[in-house]
């Protein structure tokens, strides 16, 4: 059975109880005209709030208990205001008899089906103002959502832009020692390397505020692939082969730094976790701006399973980017054979 919340009966009460005093004032004009006497004045107001307040309590509770025998009627929330007519009408008819029952039959009934109709009325009030409610209540839900989906999709482009690069950073730290006791020459260059990623780094932290693409996408999609894959090649002594087929204009601004950011992501697993030395990454686009893109690798593999144990942002970043564009990503791992990430999109 429906829950009986005593508080909110009370207070619909006292509402339905000020609206009465509408229904009663709209009654006294049409049956005895303007009040002229202190006594119809008390009259109209205590009727009022009398019949309101009872009427939508009376409603609630015969409701409730109506709903009870007919669940299937709680989903209708315009059952409750039809239902107000009979119990109003009913409740109007005794109480004319009860006081006034010198008025004819046929009057009283008439009176009866008149407040009854306005009580509907009122019930309608009921059901728009509680509509406007709940729709007031998602509308907030929904910015919650919209905040939090935010938030979720900056700590993606946090993960696959500047977090990409501090991890390069750190690479080049931890070699630091070494090249400079032991290769001087070698040492500068890594130098060079780590002032460009920390360009590179505060540039892309820049652009995520005004949220635009990755910089290097300036010069175009393909060549910014191809200069990823050189950045790879230089830092982490990889060989990469890329192959590129099909217009790059097919492909939208959007679906470009998805694509763009996916191979950014495997190219980095592969340096961290692949120890891999051959590198594939190849790209096709139809017609339609629809395609695939494959980067593969011949590095020691992984375990989906026990992959999917870890909390990795890198995988699910770009599976989620994918999906965003009705794509889909397949990830192929034998241990020890390596790794291929296909993208369809
Ligand atoms: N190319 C790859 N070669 C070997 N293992 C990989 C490769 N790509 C992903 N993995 C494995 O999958 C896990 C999840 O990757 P990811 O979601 O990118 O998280 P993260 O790189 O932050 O660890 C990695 O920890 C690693 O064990
Ligand atoms: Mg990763």
């Amino acid at each position: 059975m429906k829950r009986l919340d005593v508080h909110a009966l009370v207070s619909d009460g006292v509402k339905g109880a000020l609206i009465g005093i509408g229904i009663s004032a709209v009654f006294m004009l049409i049956s005895i005209g303007f009040p002229t006497s202190v006594l119809n004045w008390i009259f109209l107001i205590g009727f009022g709030l009398g019949i309101g307040f009872l009427l939508t309590v009376g409603n609630e509770l015969v409701g409730i208990v109506i709903q009870y025998f007919f669940p299937v009627l709680k989903k209708w929330r315009l059952f409750n205001c039809f239902l107000t007519f009979p119990v109003s009408t009913v409740l109007f008819y005794l109480i004319f008899s009860l006081f006034y029952c010198w008025i004819p039959f046929r009057e009283r009934l008439t009176y009866s089906m008149g407040a009854g109709i306005a009580s509907t009325m009122v019930g309608l009030f009921f059901i728009y103002a509680q509509e406007k409610e709940e729709r007031i209540r998602l509308e907030q839900e929904n910015r919650r959502l919209a905040v939090l989906e935010e938030r979720h999709r900056i700590a993606r482009e946090l993960h696959d832009s500047v977090s990409q690069n501090l991890f390069g950073i750190s690479l080049h730290l931890n070699t630091f020692e070494y090249l400079r006791k032991q290769n001087p020459e070698a040492f500068r260059k890594s130098v060079r390397q780590l002032r460009e990623m920390v360009t590179e780094t505060q540039v892309e932290m820049g652009l995520l505020v005004y949220e635009l693409r990755p910089v290097v996408m300036e010069k175009g999609f393909y060549e910014a692939l191809e200069s990823l894959s050189g950045l790879y090649r230089a830092r982490y002594r990889l060989s990469i082969t890329t192959c590129f087929k099909g217009n790059e204009e097919n492909l939208k601004g959007g679906v470009q730094t998805a694509l763009y950011r996916v191979t950014q992501e495997a190219l980095n697993n592969i340096v961290k976790h692949a120890k891999a030395r051959f590198v594939q990454v190849e790209m096709e686009i139809g017609p339609q701006g629809n395609g695939i893109l494959l980067i593969r690798d011949d590095g020691q593999g992984f375990d989906k399973e026990e992959s999917s144990r870890k909390i990795c942002y890198g995988l699910r970043g770009m599976k989620e980017r994918v999906s965003e564009l009705n794509g889909e990503v397949k990830i192929n791992s034998v241990k020890g054979k390596g790794t291929t990430v296909t993208v369809f999109f």
